[in-house]
């Protein structure tokens, strides 16, 4: 497996739709298919903290794609969000998790921060 970088990682339609799909079978659930954080999970969590507006260019695109990868493996289990937000460090591999980044932008129609 090589290690994607998201500056070589082409923002093309394989990987954007590669993507979608991750995102739709992962992380739809909480943020919604259309990533509103409207999704059916997003009620009833153990914590209060909704699940983000992925779509809100106020929010999306002041995050860089670094962030959101991190996010991705993080989740919102460690401080200081303690949010419901799992962690996927060991479910994806480094391009799927590029992929799933670069489909959020895509979707929110928005450039990465510091990206054109
Ligand atoms: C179990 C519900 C749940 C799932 C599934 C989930 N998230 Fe989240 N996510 C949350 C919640 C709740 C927050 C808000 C609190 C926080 O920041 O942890 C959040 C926050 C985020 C943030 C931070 C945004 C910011 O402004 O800091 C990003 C990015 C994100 N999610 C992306 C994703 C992606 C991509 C996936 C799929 C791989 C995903 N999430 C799956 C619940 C979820």
């Amino acid at each position: 497996m090589t290690t994607a970088d998201p500056k070589t990682l082409p923002d093309n339609d394989p990987n954007i739709l590669a993507g979608k799909r991750l995102y739709e079978a992962t992380c739809a659930a909480c943020h919604g298919v259309r990533a509103d954080g409207k999704g059916p999970e997003a009620d009833g969590f153990v914590t209060p903290i909704r699940p983000v507006d992925l779509t809100d260019p106020d929010a999306i695109a002041m995050l860089d794609q670094g962030y959101v990868l991190w996010r991705i493996d993080a989740g919102g289990l460690e401080d200081p969000f303690h949010s419901a937000m799992p962690a996927w460090k060991d479910d994806f591999t480094e391009t799927e998790k590029w992929q799933i980044v670069l489909y959020v932008y895509k979707n929110a129609g928005v450039s990465p921060k510091g990206k054109k």
